[in-house]
C-alpha cells in the first residue's frame, strides 16, 4: 500500500483495543521507530514491550510464558534459516497470538511463502512508525471509512470563545457543507449548548457517563436532542450538582459509538486538565485552540501546544484560531506577533464583534442565521474547509525580523 493511502486510512482507525504487544528489533532504529509507536493516541490502550534480540531470543523468552497477542520479530538471516526459526517459534506460540516480521527482502515470492507459513504480515524495514501503527489496527481493530472525525474544540483560558466557536464551526459544516454532525458538551457545570441552539437539555452527557453499564448506541441516541435531521446535540443539562470525578475511559466508548453514526463528532471542552480530557485528545482526529490575544493566554496555549505534541506525536499540531480580536482600548499582541510566538498560522483570525455574538446568543441563533453582513461568518466557513480537508494551513515559517527582535528583547 502506497504511503498517502496509509495516512488517509489512519484517520478511519477505531481504537485499538487493550491487547499486548512485543516486539524483537535487532537494530536501535528499529527499536526508537517502536517507541513512536507505542506512544501513538490510537495506541493508548495497547500494553508495549519492546526488546532487543532475533528470532532465536524471543523463541527463549516465550519457552516459559504466554505469548502476547501480536509479535514483532526483526530477522537479518537468510531463507532457509528463517523458515526453521519460524517453525520452532511457531512451537510456542499460543493459537491466537498473530506474528509481524521485519526484514530487507523486497520480493513479492517471499512475502506469499511467510503468508503461507502462517506469518500475519511482513514489513520491508526501514519502518516507520506510521505504517506501523497501519499495520496494527489493519490487524486489531475496524479500517471503517464511514467513521465520523472527531474534533475538540478547547479554549486556551476561559471564556475565550471556543464553545461558540465550536457551536458555529458545527453548525456551518452541516449547512454549508452538507455533513451529518453531532455537537457534544463536555462542560458537565456550565455547558451553554442547550442555550446557543434554545433547546431544553433535560438529559443528555450525564446520563450517559455516570451509567458506563447502560452504554450503548440505543441508550445515546434516546438520549440525543434532534436539532434538525443533520444536528444532534448531545447536551449537558449544566447542573452544579453533577460529580466532578470522572475516570479516564468516562467517555471513550461513547465516543467510539458517535462517530459510528455521523460524519462529524464535535466535542465542545471545558477550560480544565484532567485524565479524561486528556483521553479525549487521544481520541480526537483534530483538535481546535481557541485563543485570546493577550498574555495568559498566549503562556497557555503555547504550553498547550507543546504538551499536544507530545502526547500525539503522529498526528499533525492543533488548529488555531485567534479570537476576540480588535477589541477597543484594549493594548492586544498583534495578530502576527501571536502566531510568530506559537509557531503555528492560525486557521483565522475572528473579531471582537460583541454585537452580533451577543444577539446570536440571546435570540438562540448561530452567527450564519443572522441577517445582513458579519463578518465573522466568513471565518466559520474557513474554519469548516480546514476541517473538511479543503484548506490546508501551512506551518508558520519564522520571519526573520521577528527572530532578531526576540534575539535584541532577550539580550536587555
Ligand atoms: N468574537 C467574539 N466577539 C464578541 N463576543 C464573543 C466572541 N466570541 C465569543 N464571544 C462571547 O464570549 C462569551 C464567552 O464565550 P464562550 O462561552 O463560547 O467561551 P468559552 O471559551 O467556551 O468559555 P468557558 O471557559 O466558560 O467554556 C459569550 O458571551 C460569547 O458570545
Ligand atoms: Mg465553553
Amino acid at each position: 500500500m502506497r504511503n498517502d493511502e496509509i495516512e488517509s486510512e489512519l484517520d478511519f482507525v477505531a481504537s485499538i483495543p487493550h491487547i499486548n504487544i512485543n516486539a524483537f528489533c535487532l537494530s536501535e532504529d528499529t527499536a526508537r521507530v517502536f517507541q513512536e509507536v507505542a506512544s501513538d493516541r490510537r495506541l493508548s490502550r495497547v500494553n508495549f514491550a519492546i526488546h532487543m534480540g532475533d528470532i532465536n531470543a524471543a523463541i527463549e523468552f516465550y519457552q516459559s510464558g504466554v505469548t502476547p497477542a501480536l509479535i514483532f520479530l526483526e530477522f537479518e538471516t537468510d531463507r532457509d534459516e528463517l523458515m526453521e526459526a519460524l517453525s520452532r517459534m511457531a512451537d510456542v506460540c499460543d493459537e491466537s497470538t498473530k506474528v509481524v516480521l521485519i526484514g530487507q527482502v523486497n520480493d513479492v515470492f517471499f512475502y506469499r511463502s511467510l503468508m503461507k507459513q502462517g506469518i500475519n504480515e511482513y514489513i520491508v524495514s526501514p519502518i516507520n512508525p506510521r505504517q506501523t501503527v497501519h499495520v496494527i489496527a489493519s490487524l486489531y481493530s475496524d479500517i471503517d471509512r464511514s467513521l465520523g472525525r472527531v474534533v475538540s474544540f478547547l479554549g486556551s483560558k476561559g471564556g475565550v470563545g471556543s464553545s461558540t466557536i465550536a457551536h458555529n464551526s458545527g453548525w456551518v459544516l452541516s449547512k454549508k457543507f452538507s455533513k451529518n454532525i453531532i455537537i457534544s458538551d463536555l462542560d458537565l457545570f456550565f455547558g451553554t449548548v442547550g442555550l446557543n441552539f434554545n433547546q431544553e437539555v433535560v438529559q443528555g452527557v450525564p446520563d450517559a457517563v455516570y451509567s458506563p453499564e447502560r452504554q450503548d448506541a440505543m441508550f445515546l441516541d434516546r438520549l440525543l436532542i434532534k436539532h434538525d435531521s443533520d444536528i444532534g446535540l448531545f447536551a449537558t443539562p449544566a447542573r452544579l450538582s453533577n460529580n466532578p470525578d470522572l475516570s479516564e475511559d468516562s467517555y471513550e466508548k461513547i465516543l467510539d459509538l458517535l462517530r459510528k453514526s455521523v460524519s462529524f463528532v464535535i466535542l465542545d471542552l471545558p477550560h480544565l486538565w484532567s485524565s479524561w480530557i486528556k483521553s479525549v485528545f487521544l481520541q480526537s482526529d483534530d483538535i481546535v485552540l481557541v485563543i485570546e490575544p493577550e498574555l495568559a493566554s498566549l503562556r497557555n496555549g503555547k504550553d498547550l501546544i507543546e504538551m499536544l505534541r507530545k502526547l500525539r506525536p503522529n498526528d499533525p499540531l492543533p488548529h488555531v484560531v485567534f479570537n476576540k480580536v480588535d477589541m477597543p482600548k484594549r493594548p492586544e499582541i498583534s495578530v502576527d506577533e501571536l502566531s510568530d510566538a506559537l509557531g503555528l498560522e492560525p486557521i483565522t483570525s475572528i473579531e471582537f464583534d460583541p454585537y452580533s455574538f451577543g444577539t446570536a446568543t440571546n435570540d438562540g441563533q448561530m452567527i450564519s442565521e443572522l441577517t445582513g453582513q458579519v463578518k465573522s461568518k466568513e471565518d466559520f466557513i474557513r474554519i469548516s474547509r480546514v476541517l473538511t480537508g479543503r484548506l490546508e494551513i501551512k506551518e508558520k515559517k519564522h520571519n526573520i525580523l521577528s527572530l532578531l527582535r526576540e534575539k535584541i528583547l532577550n539580550k536587555k
